[in-house]
C-alpha cells in the first residue's frame, strides 16, 4: 500500500527511483510522484495523477541529470483522491523539505489545526502533507537539525508511517524512518537506496537493513549508515543478505505476472514442500512446530487470524486441524479479531496468516495476540517482513515474490503449509497413525506434478470457455466442506480481477436464500470433488439446475454423474479430500484470469486495490 523508493549516490538518480517505482507499482498506483536534490541546492518536486508512466510523460522536458539524491513514491489513496496535487513527495511551504509517506497519520486533524493556527496553509488533503509541514515547523521553531525535526515530530504523531525526508540545504542526506509500514535500506558501494521492499534493491545489491519500529536510518553520501531510535539512542545494524533474484520480478515470456505465478505453482508447490516432506514421505518436518512441540502439544485451541485470501486459507487451514489433530480452530478475520476484545490465554495457539507479513490489521492481531499471552506463529511469504519479526515462530511458504494483485501462487502455498503443519501437529499429538500420516505426505510429494498437468489440460478449455462467460453480471460459486472455502476463494478471485459480481457460498446454505437469485442468466461454478460430501453436493447441483441455472463443475477425473448435469466440466485428478483445495483451486484462477482477460482488464493491477494493505 503506497511504495516507497530512495536512493543517494553517484548513480543516475532519476532513472533508479523510476525503475524503482515500476517494481512498487503493485503496491498502488493511483499516482506518482519524485522530489530530485542537487548540488546546488535545489529541490523539485515533479507529480501526476495515473500509473508511473504517466509521471515519466510529464518528466520528459524537466531537468533531472544533475540530481544527487531523491525520493519517490507510488500512492494508494487514503487521505484526498488521486490527483496531481494529492500526490507524493509533499513540500514543507517554505519548499525547504520534500517527504514522501506510506501509511495514516490518526491525528492529522487535530495536528493540521495546530498548524493551521501557527498560519500555515495546505495545498493538499493529504495527513502526509500535515507530516512535512510539522517537521519544517518544529526545525524552524527550535533551530534543530532536521534529524531532530523528524524525531520531535514522530513523537506527536499518532497512526502508522514510512517516511523519507529530502531536505533543499542539505542534499547529501536522506532521513527515512518507519512504525508499522515497513522500509528497508539498501546498502550498496558507495550509495544506500530506500524502499518499501526490497524488489527496487536487489539488482544494486544484496546487503539490506530492515528498519524496526521507531528507528529513523540517516543516509549520508559518503558516510557508513546510522540508525537512531525517536530517543536519539543508537540502534543496532543488523545487514541481511537477500535471496532474491531479479528474474524473479519479471514476467518471463508471461503476458501477466498473475498468470506467470499461477503456472509457476509446480515450482513453487516443490519449494514449499522441500525440506519439510523428507525421507520420501516418511516423515514431516516443519520446523517451527518441531522447536515449539509443547506449544502444539498441550494447546487447547488454535485461533487463526487473516484477511482475504490468507483468510480464505485458515478457513482450510481449520478443516486440516481439525479433522487431523482433533483441536478446535476458530477463523477470525484480523480487522474483526483486533477490536473485538479477544479471549486469550496461554493455552491458545495462534496462528497468522499473511503473503506479504505486512497486512496492518493481521499485524496488530500478532500484537494482541502475544500481549495476551498466547503463542503466535507467522505463516509469510516476505522474508524479513514484519509478520515474522512480530511472531513467536513461523514458517515461510517460500513461493518467490508475488506481484499480482491477485494472490494465486501464495494461496496454494499457504495451504500447503497449513497441509504440512497440520501432519507435523499430528505426528506430536499423536492423533493420527504413522501409516496415515505417511500416506498422505507421500500425496504430498505428488501434488506439484498434479498441478501441472491441471495447467496443461484444462489451460485452453477454461480459455475458451470463458467467452461463454465473459458478459454474465454475477456468479455464484459453491462448495462444501474442504471446497467451501476454495469457493469463496474463487469468487474473490473473479470479483478482484474482472469486476463482476461473485458470491461464494457453502452449497448447502444455497437454499437459505441464494437460491432465489438463480436463472438462465447467473452461472453457477460449482467445486465438487470426489469427497465424502459428494453425493451431497449433487443434490445442490440439481437444485441450480432445476431453476435453469447454468453450470461449471469442477470434479474428479472419471466423474459419471455431476458431468451429465453440468453445462461445463473441469475434470481434475483424484487427491485425498485433504488435498483437493489446492487441486480444485487451481481451475478456478484460470477462469478469472480468462474472463478478467476477455473483458479488457489490468489483471496486475486492478482498480482500487494493492497489493500490501498496511493500512486499517
Ligand atoms: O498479504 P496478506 O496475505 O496479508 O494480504 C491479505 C489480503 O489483502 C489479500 O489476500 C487480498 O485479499 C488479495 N488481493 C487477494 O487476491
Amino acid at each position: 500500500m503506497c511504495g516507497i523508493v530512495g536512493y543517494i549516490g553517484s548513480g543516475n538518480v532519476y532513472d533508479i527511483l523510476i525503475k524503482g517505482l515500476h517494481r512498487l507499482e503493485y503496491r498502488g498506483y493511483d499516482s506518482a510522484g519524485i522530489a530530485l536534490v542537487n548540488d546546488a541546492g535545489k529541490l523539485a518536486v515533479y507529480k501526476a495523477k495515473g500509473k508511473v508512466h504517466n509521471l515519466e510523460e510529464y518528466c520528459n522536458d524537466k531537468p533531472k541529470e544533475e540530481a544527487v539524491a531523491g525520493i519517490a513514491h507510488t500512492r494508494w489513496a487514503t487521505h484526498g483522491e488521486p490527483s496531481d496535487h494529492n500526490a507524493h513527495p509533499h513540500y514543507s511551504e517554505d519548499g525547504n523539505l520534500a517527504l514522501v509517506h506510506n501509511g495514516t497519520i490518526e491525528n492529522y486533524q487535530l495536528l493540521k489545526d495546530a498548524l493551521i493556527e501557527q498560519g500555515c496553509t495546505f495545498k493538499s488533503e493529504t495527513d502526509t502533507e500535515v507530516l512535512v509541514q510539522l517537521i519544517e515547523y518544529i526545525k524552524v521553531k527550535n533551530d534543530c537539525s532536521l534529524l531532530d525535526a523528524v524525531r520531535k515530530a514522530l513523537h506527536e504523531v499518532v497512526g502508522a508511517y514510512a517516511i523519507a525526508v529530502l531536505e533543499k540545504d542539505n542534499p547529501d542526506t536522506i532521513i527515512a524512518a518507519r512504525k508499522s509500514s515497513p522500509l528497508v535500506v539498501g546498502i550498496g558501494d558507495g550509495e544506500f537506496l530506500l524502499a518499501s521492499d526490497a524488489t527496487p534493491i536487489v539488482e544494486y545489491t544484496k546487503d539490506v537493513v530492515y528498519l524496526k519500529d521507531e528507528e529513523i536510518a540517516i543516509l549520508q553520501r559518503g558516510k557508513p549508515i546510522q540508525l537512531v531510535t525517536l530517543e536519539n539512542e543508537k540502534a543496532e545494524i543488523d545487514v541481511k543478505k537477500l535471496e532474491l533474484s531479479i528474474s524473479q520480478l519479471e514476467k518471463g515470456g508471461f503476458p501477466h505476472f498473475m498468470l506467470k505465478e499461477i503456472f509457476e505453482q509446480p515450482k513453487t508447490l516443490l519449494d514449499c514442500i522441500r525440506g519439510r516432506v523428507i525421507d520420501n514421505g516418511k516423515k514431516v518436518m516443519v520446523n517451527g512446530v518441531i522447536d515449539n512441540k509443547l506449544k502444539f502439544i498441550r494447546a487447547k485451541r488454535i485461533v487463526i487470524v487473516a484477511c482475504g485470501t490468507s483468510w480464505h486459507a485458515a478457513l482450510i487451514g481449520k478443516y486440516l486441524l481439525q479433522d487431523m489433530c482433533k483441536i478446535p480452530v476458530a477463523v477470525e478475520y484480523a480487522s474483526e479479531f483486533r477490536y473485538s476484545r479477544p479471549v486469550l490465554d496461554n493455552n491458545d495457539v495462534v496462528i497468522a496468516i499473511s503473503q506479504s507479513g505486512e497486512t496492518a490489521d493481521t499485524l496488530a492481531a500478532v500484537k494482541i495476540a502475544r500481549k495476551m499471552g498466547a503463542f503466535v506463529y507467522g505463516i509469510s511469504n516476505v522474508v524479513g517482513s514484519s509478520i515474522p519479526r512480530e511472531t513467536d515462530s513461523g514458517t515461510y511458504i517460500h513461493v518467490g515474490p508475488e506481484i499480482g494483485v491477485a494472490s494465486t501462487k501464495a494461496f496454494t502455498g499457504q495451504v500447503m503449509v497449513l497441509t504440512m503443519l497440520a501432519l507435523s501437529v499430528a505426528q506430536l499429538r499423536g492423533t493420527m497413525t504413522d501409516k496415515e500420516i505417511t500416506e498422505i505426505a507421500r500425496e504430498i510429494l505428488t501434488i506439484p506434478e498434479k498441478v501441472d498437468n491441471i495447467l496443461k489440460t484444462l489451460n485452453e478449455k477454461v480459455k475458451n470457455m470463458s467467452l461463454i462467460y465473459t458478459y454474465a453480471r454475477n456468479f455464484l460459486y459453491l462448495g462444501r466442506g474442504y471446497s467451501y472455502p476454495v469457493a469463496l476463494e474463487g469468487a474473490l478471485k473473479l470479483k478482484e480481477i474482472s469486476y463482476v459480481h461473485a458470491e461464494g457460498y457453502p452449497a448447502a446454505e444455497m437454499k437459505h436464500g441464494p437460491i432465489a437469485l438463480i436463472d438462465e442468466e447467473m452461472p453457477s461454478v460449482i467445486i465438487a470433488p470426489k469427497d465424502h460430501l459428494y453425493d451431497k453436493i449433487v443434490n445442490n447441483v440439481q437444485q441450480v439446475k432445476a431453476r435453469g441455472g447454468s453450470i461449471i463443475a469442477v470434479v474428479t477425473e472419471g466423474d459419471d454423474l455431476i458431468s451429465q448435469i453440468a453445462d461445463h466440466v473441469l475434470e481434475v485428478p483424484k487427491v485425498s479430500e485433504c488435498l483437493t483445495p489446492i487441486i480444485t483451486s487451481i481451475p478456478l484462477q484460470l477462469i478469472s484470469y480468462y474472463i478478467a482477460i476477455n473483458k479488457g482488464k489490468n489483471v496486475d493491477m486492478p482498480r482500487n486495490l494493492a497489493k500490501s494493505v498496511t493500512v486499517e
